[in-house]
């Protein structure tokens, strides 16, 4: 397994290898990986000849105030994580060595990033974007593996794929939970034992609510029940909202796939879930 530092580094490894027609699938990540990313590799090492997971925390996609100077880092187990999983290029620079001091250009999807976690968090997915758009262009992956548990990630990311006309294909992987439900996320290390086991709130409460809306065809009821139940168990809601995938928008009579998303606070741990399904 080769690690990069440098995009130049990086750059130069990807051109050639598709000079040499071989493919290249790209697992971005900000480290600290779990089975959620390691399944992403896997996905990843079925569909390309060369497997490339950067690993980088990019401030860009954090606000001043939130938990970019203490998001977890473990370099070494990460390492250990991409070797077993078969990855064959690790790239993972420096702050400085991915943004130029004087950097001001943004890439920013304008619709689908508004709601949700783009409401709570506006500055968000632009910074996820431009570092995405930026990893493409180093990598120049022919797949992209993103997981379905920041859906709305990736539903941004392959508008803007199509919008700018990136030649990858985005390929969504499913949200991977605990055995208890929780969905795997490099933040549940914050968690203390007690608001794990009360986290836990999210998850059923969505299933909770999946299940209403399909037997009684209305929202409003079971989304505030939902509200209820994660308030109960001491967490403080963010959003519990349902949106079309296609647009991020209210569903209407048309709308065939629906996100059921959620994203509550336990303790100062912002933790998010959703299921996807038809109508
Ligand atoms: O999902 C993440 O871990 C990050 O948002 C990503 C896609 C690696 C961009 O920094």
């Amino acid at each position: 397994m080769q690690i990069f530092t440098t995009r130049r580094e990086l750059q130069q490894f990807a051109l050639g290898a598709k000079r040499s027609g071989k493919s290249i699938a790209l697992v971005p990540t900000m480290g600290f990986l779990h089975e959620g990313h390691t399944s992403l590799m896997d996905i990843a090492r079925g569909k390309a000849d060369i497997v490339i997971v950067s690993i980088f925390v990019n401030p860009k996609q954090f606000a001043p105030t939130e938990d970019f100077d203490r998001y977890p880092r473990d370099f070494e187990g990460d390492l250990a994580k991409c070797e077993a999983h078969k990855v064959d290029v690790v790239f993972a620079p420096e702050i400085s060595e991915m943004y130029d001091v004087n950097s001001s250009t943004w890439v920013e999807e304008t619709v689908l990033a508004k709601p949700l976690c783009g409401a709570s968090r506006p500055t968000f997915y632009r910074g996820v974007t431009t570092v995405v758009a930026k990893l493409f262009l180093l990598a120049q992956p022919d797949y992209a593996v993103f997981g379905l548990k920041d859906a709305q990630q990736c539903f941004v990311i392959q508008r803007m794929v199509r919008d700018l006309d990136f030649p990858v294909e985005i390929i969504p992987a499913p949200l991977v939970r605990d055995a208890d439900g929780l969905a795997l996320s490099s933040r549940n290390r914050y968690l203390s034992a007690d608001e794990r086991r009360r986290a836990l709130s999210i998850h059923q409460s969505l299933l909770g609510a999946k299940a209403r809306i399909i037997s009684e065809k209305t929202f409003a009821p079971a989304i505030s029940e939902a509200v209820e139940k994660v308030s109960a168990a001491g967490g403080k809601v963010d959003y519990i909202e349902i949106l079309d995938c296609d647009t991020m928008a209210a569903p209407d009579e048309n709308s065939k796939r629906v996100i059921l998303a959620a994203a509550a606070f336990f303790g100062t741990t912002r933790l998010i879930d959703n299921e996807i399904f038809e109508l």
